[in-house]
């Protein structure tokens, strides 16, 4: 029988996880159906509960709902625990509703084994301290990094959020305009500022010679960070669409067991 799997948000038809997880059912053969379920604001987790009692096996969840549905899961990752935010929910056979975070693991995947990018003993630039970022940091510490510089236009997030994951390695926060003049290796954009096409305010020292440019977002044009790290010399300057192919992939190891290759789907959804 086909098992049933959605994503869920408001607004969801933009999403692309529907494209994407029918390109893997049907390079893995897995029997699953995926559709985009819009919830409405006041009700996530009766959408939730309607879609598992009308036999639906797992969810990905997407904004505005992930910090809900980790709230909502009875067992969490650590991952998932440590973000504060859930973006995939397993239905357990024992009634438990499992929340996993793939975020993170999606980054890295794509930053090191799709691109090359090493990030153990590198100096790592992450922009912004929001949710997208909490997401990600403790994949990224437990990649080994020299040191994770967190900056961000409110200079006290960037504190607060360092010092909530500073039992995992050397992290920590300051302004734009604090930026050192050390130089970074990697320097990834989770903030939210390429929406309304601008930079964050990073100098021009920030990036060093032959380092990577990571942007958390994509487009079908090239994101202003990434045309930042085309100015600013980056040996690569990557969008965020392989991250989303990526940590799709996750969740559909997750919830199959079967991991599905990902080059393909992203050159597909590349092409548009
Ligand atoms: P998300 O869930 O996408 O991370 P968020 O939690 O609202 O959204 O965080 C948005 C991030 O983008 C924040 O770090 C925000 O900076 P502030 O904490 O100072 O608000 C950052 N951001 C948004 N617009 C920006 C801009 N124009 N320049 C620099 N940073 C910006």
């Amino acid at each position: 029988m086909t098992d049933r799997y959605a994503v869920v948000g408001n607004p969801i038809a933009h999403s692309k996880s529907p494209q994407i997880h029918g390109l893997f059912a049907e390079k893995t053969g897995e029997d699953i159906s995926y559709e985009a379920l819009l919830a409405p604001r006041d009700d996530f987790a009766g959408t939730v509960r309607a879609f598992r009692e009308a036999g639906g096996k797992g969810l990905n969840v997407t904004v505005p709902f992930k910090q809900e549905a980790w709230l909502m899961a009875t067992v969490r990752s650590d991952a998932a625990e440590r973000a504060g935010a859930v973006n995939t929910l397993c239905f357990l056979d024992n009634g438990l509703l499992r929340g996993d975070n793939t975020d993170g693991v999606g980054l890295l995947r794509d930053l090191t084994e799709n691109h090359g990018v090493s990030l153990g003993d590198a100096r790592v630039l992450v922009l912004g301290a929001g949710g997208a970022v909490r997401g990600v940091l403790q994949p990224l510490l437990a990649a080994r990094p020299a040191e994770v510089v967190i900056a961000n236009r409110t200079v006290d997030k960037a504190l607060a959020l360092a010092a909530d994951f500073s039992d995992l390695g050397p992290v920590s926060g300051c302004g734009f305009e604090a930026i050192d003049a050390e130089g970074f290796d990697v320097i990834i954009n989770g903030t939210s500022a390429g929406l309304a096409g601008e930079v964050p305010p990073i100098p021009d020292h920030a990036l060093k010679a032959g380092g990577a440019c990571y942007d958390m977002v994509y487009g079908d044009r090239p994101t202003a960070f990434v045309e930042w790290g085309r100015a600013h010399g980056a040996a690569q300057a990557l969008d965020g669409l392989g991250m989303l192919v990526e940590q799709a992939a996750e969740s559909f190891y997750l919830w199959r067991g079967v991991r599905p290759i990902t080059a393909p789907v992203i050159a597909a959804l590349r092409q548009g």
